[in-house]
Parts: structure tokens; sequence; C-alpha cells
């Protein structure tokens, strides 16, 4: 079991596969940090990272990024232990600051049917920044119901559920340092 020698031991027997390890992960976020520099040069940032899956998205990219930024964070309803969406999106916590006017970049973990992201572009967009756009590290375009411009994706990943790097399945796996699949008895099979 030496290629699952990333994961801790007490989660090795739910993990089937390692799909993005840490690394490539690490080296494709400072790739998109220099893309968002040079796009924003001589602007100033607002991340709004969507909890909780993106937050080791938002640590990471942050860290790599030279423009000045702030961070504000957003909660939208998921879909609980379920591994498909509802459709359903309903805000959980919204921004603290104000964004009229500012240039916002979302950051976001995967981007699955879109739904999510499309409520929530729509939602800051009336609230009149100079501009929104989104980031995001996994897009599924297999599974997308509607049609979301993602202007920085970091990897396609095929229709799989995936966890790690701050995605969970039922609250677990989020603190993987790589993007994996999980085996089927952790999903009752
Ligand atoms: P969408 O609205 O269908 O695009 O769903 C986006 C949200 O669904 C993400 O922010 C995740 O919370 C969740 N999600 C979608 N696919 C996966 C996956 O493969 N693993 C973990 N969470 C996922």
């Amino acid at each position: 079991m030496s290629e699952l020698a990333s994961i801790p031991p007490t989660f090795r027997d739910d993990v089937e596969s390692i799909l993005i390890p840490e690394a490539e992960l690490d080296a494709r976020l400072a790739e998109l940090a220099a893309e968002v520099d040079r796009d924003y040069a001589g602007k100033e940032l607002l991340l709004v990272g969507v909890l909780k899956g993106a937050i080791f998205v938002m640590a990471d990219l942050a860290r790599y990024l030279t423009v000045p930024s702030a961070m504000d964070f957003m909660a939208v309803s998921s879909y609980g232990s379920s591994t498909s969406s509802s459709g359903v999106v309903r805000i959980l916590k919204d921004l603290d600051t104000e964004i009229e006017g500012r240039d916002v970049l979302i950051v976001e973990d995967i981007v699955d049917s879109g739904l999510t992201l499309d409520y929530l572009t729509k939602n800051l967009r009336s609230r009149q920044p100079a501009s929104v756009e989104i980031l995001s590290l996994l897009t599924k375009p297999s599974r997308r119901e509607v049609d979301l411009p993602v202007k920085y994706i970091g990897f396609e990943v095929p229709d799989v559920f995936v966890v790690g790097y701050g995605l969970d399945y039922a609250e677990r796996y989020r603190s993987l340092r790589d993007i994996v699949t999980l085996a089927p008895s952790v999903y009752g099979g």
C-alpha cells in the first residue's frame, strides 16, 4: 500500500486512490495565483471563500498571491451527507463586508452542477461590485447543469466523488492533504 503512504493510517482503508497528490495541488495553485496576479495588477482583491470546502484553497492561494487581497467567507447550504445536488441554495453565513465597487474573486473547492455558484454570483452581482470572477480548484464539466463562466480552474476531474484538501463526505476527510476517491465500503457498498 505504498501508494497511499501520504494518507494517515486511520484513513487508509477508506481511500481507494489518490487522484491529485498534494504536490500537484500546490504547484497548480502557485500557477493560478500568478495568473490572478497578472490579471489584477494594480488592483486590490476581495477573496470570497465558500465555506467550508474552500478553506485550504483559500489559505494556499492567498499566500501565493502578491496583489493585495482581503478575505471574507460565505456559507451556503450544501449536500449534507448525500452525494448529489438538491439544487436548493440557502445562505447560512453572509459576507461581513460591503462589496460595492470592489473586485471580487470567489474561491471554491469544486464546481459540480454549478447551481451553487450560479446562485452565488448572481447574488453578489446584485450588490454592484466592480467585478465578480470565480476560481475553483476542481471542476466536473460532465455534471454541469447551468452555463457558468469559471475564470480560473485548477483541474478537471471525471464524474467521481472526491474528498480531501477541504472536500468532505459527511464532514469527514477534509484534512487529507491529497484529493482522493473513497472506497465503495465508505458509502455502504
Ligand atoms: P454544485 O452546486 O453542484 O456545483 O455543487 C458544489 C458543491 O457540492 C461543492 O462546493 C461541494 O461542497 C459539493 N460537491 C460536489 N461534488 C463534490 C465531490 O466530488 N466531493 C465533495 N463535495 C462535492
